[in-house]
């Protein structure tokens, strides 16, 4: 070994503050030689019961324990932060920023060489990596993995997805609130996260694809033997990584990036990939811009999974899951070269895959749908753009000119949405204002809005929804969603009012509001932000210091990274 290790500061001195650090960890029962030298390996955890997605983590932690130190290094189990999407209020995103903050200063003020990082529900996996890149040590993913495929009266139903469809149903008549209640044990039957294609296994899928994981992590269910041996054989790479000195700077290139976002297309992945990605590629200093997600464009969509298709990811599993995907993108000569985990090209993933089902995963000549990527839209409504998700949207829609139909916040929408004198029509464009990264606070996912009512009734699905929100990654629709700027940050989206026209091309990329420039100019003097929600405390320092969605959404101050060593100590 030629380079001193990181972690030869705090366990190689013979002075005071090496017997500090030593003796302190030695009261765990580690022998000497766990600090001869060998890597120590940070296994950053976000296990927590109040995250049940992530609840397998424990068991997972052991098996890359195993690998550790069957490579010759020194494992050590850290907690950090936990994000349980479906369980914090007002929403996981609000924290994700925190996460990341948890994760890198754990990462820096600890004596480790690398880490293995130990997520899975939605903003897990995106504030860890952020955390990570600010540090720059070696580091390795492993994902809780899908829960089982939900089943319920004898069909498959999917996590999040069919939870919108039977409320509508229930709101229609046409469901039972019995039948609706007796669902829920059927759709979470085992650890692990959301098993449609939501922003959890989305983001598993692109960590695959950028190759910051062991080929295969994506879609192998939570509670498969194959994942613990997984986690087992990234207990061992981390060790080799390290010596190799591989870190998410070498690996998080533009073109790992680029080739994230064409699979993001192939998969029909979540709109939330595109706020972690940018927050990512500002950790690392990569330009990625809301306009390089044009580059999926016209990938279309392979895999025939919820929200976009009907199958989940343990069938996308069963029939040969990313890698296969990979295989078809490097076979257009879409998978381009970058640096792996593996210290080999990320081809390496793609290399002899094989589609075991081609209903599940199509092949690039007979797709699920054709160019199926995130359409980014501009206009007067959205200056620095929104995103729209053909592959989950209905066709005839993403051409449309409408009378908009505006709710000024949240509260508003949930008093009124089911009152059957809504002046609103299938044509209505719906327009919810304040659940932007500063007006919620946290861009909650509330962009999918019901549809009224009285237009479920009449049959409805489907209608055009605008606002500065997010959406689950589960959810489905004709939603354009990220508006930047915000309302509540003084967008246009903030002088919307009911009765205005808004015109939407998802083909040519235009979301515009039809009202002139010198009507705008009056209500924009006559405009104030709300009150903001919290005035102490971490959200109070995310209102004053979030980015714009179409900047991430991370905060400014976190922008970039510091990879100096803390030479300072305690003592
Ligand atoms: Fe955790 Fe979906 S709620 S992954």
């Amino acid at each position: 070994m030629t380079k001193k290790r990181r972690s030869e500061n705090w366990y190689g001195k013979l002075d005071k503050d090496g017997f500090i650090h030593r003796s302190w960890m030695k009261n765990q029962g580690f022998p000497d030689h766990a600090f001869d030298g060998r890597p120590v390996i940070g296994i950053c955890n976000t296990w927590s019961e109040l995250t049940p997605c992530n609840s397998g983590l424990r068991d997972l932690a052991e098996g890359v324990k195993r690998g550790v130190w069957e490579a010759g290094g020194f494992p050590v189990e850290f907690p950090v932060m936990s994000l349980g999407e479906t369980q914090m209020k007002p929403t996981a995103m609000l924290f994700r920023n925190l996460l990341a903050m948890d994760v890198e200063e754990s990462i820096r003020a600890y004596g480790i060489d690398g880490v293995v990082l130990l997520g899975g529900c939605d903003k897990t996996t995106p504030g860890q990596l952020m955390g990570a890149a600010s540090v720059d040590l070696p580091s390795i993913v492993v994902s809780s993995g899908p829960m089982l495929n939900g089943k319920w009266q004898g069909k498959d139903i999917g996590s999040g997805t069919d939870v919108w469809k039977f409320s509508e149903a229930v709101r229609a008549g046409e469901m039972t609130l019995q039948d609706f209640m007796n669902a829920e044990a059927g759709m979470s039957r085992s650890k692990g996260v959301c098993m449609t294609m939501g922003t959890a296994s989305t983001m598993s899928s692109l960590v695959e694809a950028m190759g910051l994981s062991l080929p295969t992590n994506a879609a192998l269910p939570a509670v498969d033997s194959r994942r613990m041996a997984l986690a087992h054989l990234t207990g061992k790479r981390i060790v080799e990584m390290v010596d190799e000195d591989i870190k998410p700077s070498d690996v998080l290139t533009k073109q790992a990036f680029i080739n994230a976002i064409r699979a993001n297309a192939a998969v029909g992945g979540s709109t939330n990939a595109v706020v972690h990605l940018l927050a990512i590629a500002g950790r690392v200093g990569v330009d990625l811009t809301l306009a390089d997600f044009e580059l999926g464009s016209d990938v279309p969509l392979l895999v025939n999974c919820m929200p976009s298709g009907k199958y989940l990811m343990e069938d996308f599993c069963y029939a040969g899951g990313m890698p296969v995907v990979l295989r078809e993108l490097a076979d257009q000569g879409l998978l381009e070269g970058a640096q792996t985990v593996l210290g080999r090209d990320i081809s390496a993933y793609a290399g002899g895959a094989e589609c075991f089902n081609r209903d599940v995963i199509h092949s690039w000549d007979a797709p699920v749908k054709p160019a199926a990527g995130l359409r980014v839209l501009r206009g007067n409504l959205a200056p620095n753009g929104a995103i729209v998700k053909p592959s989950a949207a209905t066709d005839a829609l993403l051409e449309h000119e409408g009378e908009a139909y505006v709710f000024e916040n949240i509260e508003e929408l949930k008093a009124t949405i089911d009152n059957d004198d809504l002046p609103v029509t299938k044509d209505t464009i719906l327009v919810l204002k304040g659940c932007g990264p500063k007006g919620y606070p946290g861009m909650a996912e509330v962009g999918n809005m019901p549809i009224p009512r009285k237009l479920v009734r009449e049959g409805v699905r489907d209608m055009i929804r605008v606002s500065d929100a997010r959406m689950s990654g589960t959810a489905f629709g004709t939603v354009i969603l990220h508006v930047s700027p915000e309302a509540q940050a003084g967008g246009t989206l903030a002088l919307v009012k009911t009765g205005d026209r808004i015109k939407v091309s998802a083909s040519q990329g235009i979301l515009e509001l039809l009202v002139d420039e010198t009507e705008l100019a009056e209500r924009r003097a006559a405009w104030t932000p709300d009150e903001p929600h919290y005035t102490r405390g971490y959200a109070k320092l995310y209102i004053d210091h979030v980015l714009q969605a179409d900047q991430g959404a991370d905060l400014d101050f976190l922008v970039g990274k510091d990879t100096r060593l803390v030479t300072r100590e305690s003592h």
